[in-house]
């Protein structure tokens, strides 16, 4: 497995593979990987003839007042689960060379207003431009992100289509502790207390998947949702919301397919958790 740092190294090495008509598959991350990751990279792994990690803490997606500098880094770790799962190359820039003066970035209407765009508002410009530089350095046949990030994944999809990236999309399901809660890089800042108090989300979308299913309307969804989270006390709402699947736009009725999404401060921690449904018609 190579390890490269530079657009350029990393764009030799591209063009060598190309040349042999290989396939490339690209797993972005910000590292500090775990089973979520993991599970993308084997599946990138299962349908490429090459595989590219890219481990980059991209600070254009964070916020002033975020935890860009707490954001868990441990790239011996990563390295050493990514040759475990046979990546053939890991990308680790330094923001320097990601962002060298840039003044160029992809920005993405409506579809990044709702849900955590809300709170966050430069973070999806953030994402889209990183990913979109990611796609023009490493130029893969296919891209995989999870939908423990749904939002990101259908405004990726989106972003993808309207800039016309000959590369395809693949969504891959959450991957879960034991307990239910959905692995994450930002698990790590939770203490014992907070840890226990997390599995709220878990328990949300139990309801929620449960309400929607006895054919309640949105209203009905978020309330019973609403009603698990306000019962732990060290939780926060920062959303819960019903949105069409494709647009990130709330509806009333659960009349198409649907992405049911939250973000709950756990303590300080931000968390997020969601699930799909498919009306199937
Ligand atoms: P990061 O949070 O490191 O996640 C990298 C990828 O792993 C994303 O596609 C995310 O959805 C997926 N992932 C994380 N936890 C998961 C879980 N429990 N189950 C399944 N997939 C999971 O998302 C980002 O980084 C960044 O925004 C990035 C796309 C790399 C751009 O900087």
């Amino acid at each position: 497995m190579k390890v490269t740092t530079t657009i350029s190294e990393t764009r030799e090495q591209i063009r060598e593979w190309k040349k042999e008509g290989l396939t490339i598959g690209l797993v972005p991350t910000m590292g500090y990987l775990h089973e979520g990751h993991a599970s993308l990279i084997e599946k990138c792994r299962q349908e490429n003839d090459r595989v590219v990690v890219s481990v980059f803490v991209n600070p254009t997606q964070f916020g002033p007042n975020e935890d860009l500098e707490d954001y868990p880094r441990d790239f011996g770790r990563d390295s050493a689960l990514c040759e475990s799962i046979g990546a053939d190359l890991i990308f680790h820039p330094e923001p320097e060379e990601m962002y060298d003066h840039a003044c160029a970035f992809v920005n993405i209407h409506t579809l990044s207003e709702n849900l955590c765009g809300k709170t966050r508002p430069i973070h999806f410009k953030g994402v889209c431009t990183v990913v979109a530089k990611l796609f023009n350095i490493v130029q893969p046949d296919n891209a995989y992100f999870g939908q423990k990030d749904a939002q990101q994944l259908a405004i990726i999809k989106k972003m993808v289509k309207d800039l016309n990236f000959d590369i395809r999309i693949v969504g891959c399901p959450i991957v879960r502790e034991a307990d239910g809660l959905a692995k994450s890089s930002r698990n790590t800042y939770l203490n014992e207390e907070e840890r226990k108090a997390a599995l709220c989300l878990h328990r949300a979308v139990l309801a929620g998947q449960e309400a929607i299913s006895a054919g309640c309307e949105s209203a009905q969804v978020l309330r019973a949702m609403e009603q698990v989270i306000e019962a732990e006390p060290l939780a926060k709402i920062d959303y819960i919301s019903i949105v069409d699947a494709l647009t990130m736009q709330p509806v009333e009725k659960v009349d198409r397919d649907v992405l049911t999404a939250m973000a709950v401060y756990i303590g300080k921690t931000r968390l997020i958790d969601n699930f799909s449904y498919e009306v199937g018609i």
